[in-house]
This record gives C-alpha cells, structure tokens and sequence, in this order.
C-alpha cells in the first residue's frame, strides 16, 4: 500500500512522519510540490493522494491520476470549492477532507481579530512605534458591550459563540441548519435582514457556494448598523469587497479583520517584501489602520496541522482498504 503526498510544508513532515512510523505497512512518499497534471506523474505507483492546495483540482489533475489508475485522494483542509465535481464522479473518486481539524484555530482568530478592532490595537501599535503615547483618539470598545451577529453555527461557529459568550457578549446567529442546543437558547435570528439590523459585529462562517457568493454587498450592508464590524475567516467569495471598500470610506464600517480575500490565490502565502503587491485593492485594505488582514492563516496551529496530516491519511488508508471513514466527501 502506498500513499503520495503532495504540498508537504515543512511544518508538517513530523506529523506525517510520525504517522508513517504508526503504519508500518504503508509505503509514505511525499513531495513539496502541489498537484497538477505534470507532478501527478509523481504518485505513479501510489493507491492514494493526500492533497491540500488552493490551486484546483481541474479536470487534466483528475485525469491524470486516473490515467495512473488513482482515483482516492484526500484533502487535508475542509474546503472543497476546488475540485472539478464532475470529472470526479466520472472516474469514480473516492474523496475525503478534514471538515474538523480544530475548529478552536478558526474561531479564536476570529475572535482575537474582532476584539483587536474593537479595541483598535493596529493604530495603537502604530502610534507606540513612533514614540506617540498618548490615549485619544484611540478608544476602544468593550466586547462585552456588542452584539456579535454569527452567521453560520457549524463547529467554528459555534466555538467562537462560546468564546464570546466568555467576554459576556450578546450573541444573535443565523443559519438554515439550526444547532438544537442553540435553539434552545434562542439565539437564532429568522432571516439575515434581522441580523444585520441587530448586530454591532458580524463573523461569516458559512462556505463558499454560489448561493452564498457576495452575501456582503452593498445591499446588505446598507441594512447594518453604523459602526459595524466585519470579520471574515471564511472564505474570500462570500464579500464583494469593493462594496466592503465603499464601506470603509464612508464610515459606515467601524473596521474589518479579514483572513480571506477573493484573489488570494497566489498572493497569500507569498513574500512580497521586496516587491509591491500585485493587487492594489489589498495594498489598499493592507495600509488601512482599521482593517486587519491576515494571509488565510486562522487556521494554522500546531494542533490544526497535525490533525489535518494525520486525519487525512488516516482517510487515505480507509479508502484503500475499503473502509468507512467520516471524512468523506459525499457529493
Ligand atoms: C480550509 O481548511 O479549507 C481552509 O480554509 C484552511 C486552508 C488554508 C488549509
């Protein structure tokens, strides 16, 4: 049995060692390089991937691994929103992700963004750098004083419920699937329009699909309280940022602490020290001191990674053995 992994960082070859060393009877290769129709020649001889990428999974990637008679692959992320559905189901792939490495990773980042514009730590720490040490303007807003508006109550949602419910912050959520625990608690807002009217903060935590493809817009906003918070650590697709853009210039948004951005594909993750940004509206939000990006990192912790290398090849292993496993992807 043999298992080929693609995009193996650094920071995850001693979980994937370690797994290796568990599973003796599995020959583990990998390499640093993402899969595309030229480097899926690299797990010829493989019975399975073990993939996490940005760059899709087109149909060329899918055929070539089932041209070296592959056709299980596992994700070691959650999102799907890459892969070419349709050329899967052609040649019959069995494929799993990690829908919950630590949905804790996620939702504190959420939480520690929000609360940084909240309590605007980016001009703070700017005036601190050139020796400028006095209070105002720079007053903050108490966490516990917000109504935090989630959108979405699946694993991250709901854990960043609970660390808000820490601050003391007044929680309302939607979502078309209700948590029955929450329902119980009567967070739940019917409709978006009464969330946006009630909330000071709102967190996305739905995924990309089209029905949910720039929720936030210019409508949607315009139906938010003044001063609202943005916080996306969801996924780049689902806020028509120059809505979002408009927003910022207007003062109707207080800030906004984003992880994801639409064209993140092949800036994030980049070092752009030495260069400009190929991208001037992320130049722009980058410069702004009210608005935090990080480069799609919420999710990176040690804990994350290593429950996604060994979730996922656990899965890997499954599929060949013709096993179960929780992970897959039923589509
Ligand atoms: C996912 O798991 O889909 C994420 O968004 C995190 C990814 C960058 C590994």
């Amino acid at each position: 049995m043999k298992i080929f992994a693609y995009g193996i960082r650094q920071d995850e070859q001693a979980a994937l060692r370690e797994w290796e060393s568990n599973h003796p009877e599995v020959e583990v290769d990998f390499t640093d390089k993402l899969l595309d129709p030229e480097t899926a020649q690299l797990a010829k001889g493989a019975d399975a991937v073990d993939v996490y990428q940005q760059l899709s999974y087109t149909p060329e990637t899918l055929t070539a691994l089932h041209e070296l008679g592959i056709n299980k692959m596992s994700l070691r992320n959650v999102g799907t929103d890459n892969i070419d559905f349709d050329t899967a189901r052609r040649f019959d792939f069995s494929i799993s992700n990690v829908a919950v490495y630590s949905p804790n990773a996620i939702a504190e980042h959420a939480a520690i963004q929000g609360a940084r514009v909240l309590r605007q730590t980016k001009p703070l720490d700017n005036k601190i750098a050139n020796h400028d040490l006095r209070w105002a303007p720079t007053i903050g807003r108490e966490v516990r004083m917000q109504t935090f508006g989630i959108i979405g109550t699946g694993h991250i949602g709901r854990v960043l419920i609970d660390i808000l419910k820490g601050f003391g912050a007044k929680i309302v959520a939607y979502d078309v699937y209700r948590n029955p625990e929450l329902e119980a608690e009567g967070i739940y807002v019917d409709t978006l329009d009464e969330l946006y009217a009630q909330a000071d903060v709102i967190s996305l935590h739905v995924p990309s699909l089209p029905e949910n493809y720039h929720m936030i817009n210019a409508e949607s906003i315009a139906k938010m309280k003044d001063d609202v918070v943005l916080i996306n650590v969801s996924r780049g697709d689902l806020m028509d940022i120059d809505a979002i853009v408009d927003g910022l210039d207007s003062g109707k948004i207080f800030g906004l602490a984003m992880d994801v951005y639409e064209k993140e594909v092949g800036l994030f993750n980049s070092d752009w020290s030495d260069k400009e940004f190929p991208d001037a509206k992320i130049a722009d939000l980058i410069a702004r001191e009210n608005v935090l990006v990080t480069p799609h990192t919420a999710f990176y912790t040690t804990k994350a990674v290593y429950e996604m290398v060994t979730q996922s090849m656990n899965a890997s292993l499954a599929f060949i053995k013709g096993e179960e496993t929780p992970n897959e992807v039923k589509y």
